[in-house]
């Protein structure tokens, strides 16, 4: 098993802005770069910090390619709690990014085919250089809830009650998130050359523990990174427990 790298800071947004400047870097020494996102509440204010970035100037995405976790299967084009739109809203529209260079998930037409294509697409570039990762209140990494195979890879999965409990507040009043979506598997983010986890808040404390404090178990997904070379985890102390 592998220890990763812990970085606490004490302030969510301390964590936010060394996560953007953590991911600023890595295109910056690598301009072609591919990029694995992660949406959720956690990375607001990491794109808002890498679009600040950006701004001063010195960092293009004109090269990089990015691959998102994970999207909802079900919701009409442009729907306001897809994760395509959270992309377009909080990052793509507001950087460099060539518009076919930002993906996510196929939900559409033949999935199992699209899902195919997905991990097809990211080996044709190499891999994932860069993969982050936030992380669900039951130890889910993308949308890959308990019970996971390790060596699972881009498919159709089930969302558990407790996630479309946590994702409610993202939908407009009096909708709730669909039952099925697409996720990269643990494989594919295990595949990653590099992963940084971002665990902001008290209600990621126990998850966090989980994953990194005892063996890897199928009920928690996230500690299939023990056996992950190269993981950095950036979060806050309310995350560590207060410690
Ligand atoms: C998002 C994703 C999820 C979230 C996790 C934490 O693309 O794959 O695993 O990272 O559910 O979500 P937040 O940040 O909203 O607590």
């Amino acid at each position: 098993m592998n220890t990763p790298e812990f970085r606490v800071f004490g302030t969510a947004q301390a964590v936010a802005s060394a996560v953007a400047q953590h991911i600023a870097a890595a295109v910056q020494a690598n301009p072609a770069a591919t990029l694995g996102l992660a949406t959720g509440k956690t990375f607001i204010s990491i794109y808002a910090e890498l679009i600040a970035l950006y701004r001063q100037g010195g960092l293009s995405f004109a090269e990089v390619e990015s691959f998102n976790l994970d999207e909802y299967i079900g919701l009409p084009a442009g729907h306001p709690a897809s994760f395509r739109s959270y992309m377009e809203e909080h990052l793509f529209s507001q950087i460099d990014l060539p518009a076919n260079s930002g993906h996510l998930p196929g939900v559409e037409g033949d999935i199992e085919q699209a899902c195919r294509d997905y991990e097809a697409a990211i080996a044709a570039r190499g891999g994932i250089d860069l993969q982050l990762l936030g992380i669900g209140q039951n130890g889910h990494i993308g949308f890959n809830e308990p019970g996971s195979p390790f060596d699972s890879h881009t498919r159709i999965v089930d969302l558990t009650p407790s996630t479309i409990a946590a994702n409610t507040s993202d939908f407009p009043e009096g909708e709730v998130p669909p039952p099925q979506a697409v996720t990269m598997g643990v494989g594919t983010i295990m595949q990653a050359k590099e992963i940084v986890l971002v665990a902001i808040g008290a209600n990621k404390a126990e998850a966090l523990d989980k994953a990194f404090r005892a063996e890897p178990s199928l009920d928690c997904p996230a500690s299939a990174l023990h056996n992950h070379p190269h993981v950095i985890v950036y979060c806050d102390q309310a995350a560590m427990g207060g410690k």
